[in-house]
């Protein structure tokens, strides 16, 4: 059921296409758009990589990873055929200027020069540069070209820098698409539309009424197959610096004065600007960063450690979690933490956004009423929940209060599929909508605030605390907000 009606015919040429992303997250993604009737048939995807595949060959991976990564109740044969059609294969290395660009050169000049094209960069950030540059140099780079960039874009922010310095060399900002998938969640988008749409909400959203906030992205899995990247990375890199900072704008920024992009970025921008710094001599007082040991799954199964998980002898000390008390420095936010963690192996797959009120000043009733609570679920169980204090019908004659919950779960309200966050961005690119896209400004300001706590813990200024995998992290990272009286949400009464 097309929400949108369908974009103009594009060629989407995807670096790195034997990687997990494109397995995994690209390939099922189009695949539904396209069962959904938003992708012409006359459009073509164009896998490159350096394996020495035929199209049929890489046409034979890609129909697996739709029998993997589409729900087989989504998936159907007849349209599955039709899509695999659009796939192209060209073996390249894109980071060399000598490899063999007059294959893919000959394939995209068969179309109109005036088709969208759109180079998807799925490869490591430190090629990026180097692809743009091969690509201008073989002619590739039309009026009509742009690049999608996947995070990280670099590991600080002279990296970054150097980066889009370098891509900004051949593509000019307005084509260059800075991914961060969880922009494209559905509950993520629904923060605009729940604060700015309900005044009810927008006219307590501020210190004046809220205590404080919590953002988590907890996962389940351990590092997987993604050791070499990861142990470079780490929870600050690969979550932190992106993903939970752009939720922590849409939660706190102003109202933008438009839909437009820039607007919504503009407050965006506004928010990483205003983030108070940690300096390296402070990380103690406001990280808590932690890595996984052994430890077990809720009915008992063993979970082995981070270092277990990198392979034989492996040392390191890279985090796997993070806990961050962050502050605002504006009049709307000043004194209200902002509490960040993520990570892996952890209890529970879920994000979520908690907003705790404040208590009412004063009670009439016998007892303290519980103060409300607003609990934003990003994922699973998509929706979210307003806890309210009412009278218990149980004690009928007195007016004793009880917990209780508001609550609409969006997926059985809708009675909709959820999309994957990849399916709208995807097609946004073509659209040329960069509204739920990271802007280069965006990126340096998030790096700016990293950067050093990056350095501080590179310092030792913070101990590196271990968590039993399966559990909620480190102990640290309770103490963290115990000492203003807080309690992350599992916690919470
Ligand atoms: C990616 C990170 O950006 O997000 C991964 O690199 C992480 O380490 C993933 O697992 C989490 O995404 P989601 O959508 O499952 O919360």
């Amino acid at each position: 059921m097309p929400q949108l009606p369908p974009v103009d015919v594009f060629d989407y040429i995807v670096f790195g296409a034997t990687g997990d992303l494109t397995m995994r997250k690209l390939l099922p993604a189009l695949y539904y758009r396209y069962r959904d009737g938003q992708i012409p048939d006359q459009s073509r995807i164009v896998g490159t990589a350096r394996s020495p595949l035929s199209r049929a060959d890489y046409q034979g991976r890609a129909e697996k990873a739709l029998t993997e990564f589409v729900k087989p109740a989504d998936f159907d044969e007849a349209t599955a055929r039709r899509f695999l059609d659009l796939i192209h294969y060209v073996s390249l290395n894109g980071a060399e200027a000598d490899s063999t660009w007059p294959a893919l050169q000959s394939l995209l000049t068969e179309a109109p020069e005036d088709r969208i094209r759109v180079y998807y960069l799925a490869t490591a950030p430190g090629l990026y540069g180097q692809i743009c540059e091969n690509l201008s140099s073989h002619g590739l780079v039309t009026e009509q070209s742009r690049v999608v960039l996947e995070k990280p874009i670099g590991t600080d922010l002279e990296s970054a820098d150097a980066i889009n310095d370098h891509v900004g060399r051949y593509f000019p900002e307005n084509h260059i698409f800075r991914i961060d998938h969880y922009l494209g969640k559905e509950t993520v988008q629904n923060l605009i539309a729940l604060r700015f749409a309900n005044p009810v909400f927008e006219r307590l959203w501020s210190s004046d009424a809220i205590d404080y906030v919590q953002i988590t992205a907890a996962e389940t899995v351990g590092v997987e197959s993604r050791g070499p990247y990861y142990d470079k990375s780490g929870a600050l890199r690969d979550m932190i610096q992106n993903h939970l900072l752009q939720v922590l704008c849409l939660v706190a920024m102003d109202p933008p004065g438009s839909l437009e992009a820039d607007s919504l970025r503009n407050e965006k921008l506004k928010v990483l600007r205003a983030l108070r710094p940690i300096a390296p001599d402070d990380v103690a007082t406001f990280t808590v960063r932690g890595q996984y040991a052994r430890g077990r799954t809720a009915d008992g199964t063993t979970l082995p450690s981070y270092l277990e998980d990198l392979g034989e002898d492996a040392t390191s000390d890279t985090e796997t979690y993070v806990a961050i008390r962050a502050e605002i420095h504006s009049w709307r936010w000043g004194n209200v933490p902002f509490y960040l963690r993520s990570g892996k192996r952890l209890a529970e797959k879920c994000s979520e956004i908690v907003i705790q009120f404040k208590a009412a000043p004063w009670s009439i009733f016998p007892g303290k009423p519980r103060a409300n609570r607003l609990l934003i679920r990003i994922q699973p169980d998509e929706g979210v929940t307003l806890s309210v204090s009412t009278k218990d019908p149980t004690l009928t004659d007195s007016l004793a209060l009880r917990p209780a919950d508001i609550n609409i779960a969006f997926e059985k309200a809708f009675g909709t599929r959820y999309p994957d966050a990849y399916e709208r961005l995807l097609l946004d690119v073509v659209r040329g909508d960069p509204i739920l896209f990271i802007r280069r400004d965006e990126v340096e300001a998030a790096w700016r605030w990293i950067d050093p706590i990056l350095r501080g813990w590179a310092e030792n200024k913070a101990p590196l605390h271990t968590y039993p995998a399966g559990s909620w992290g480190p102990e640290a990272a309770r103490a963290l907000l115990a000492q203003d009286g807080h309690a992350w949400h599992e916690d919470m009464a």
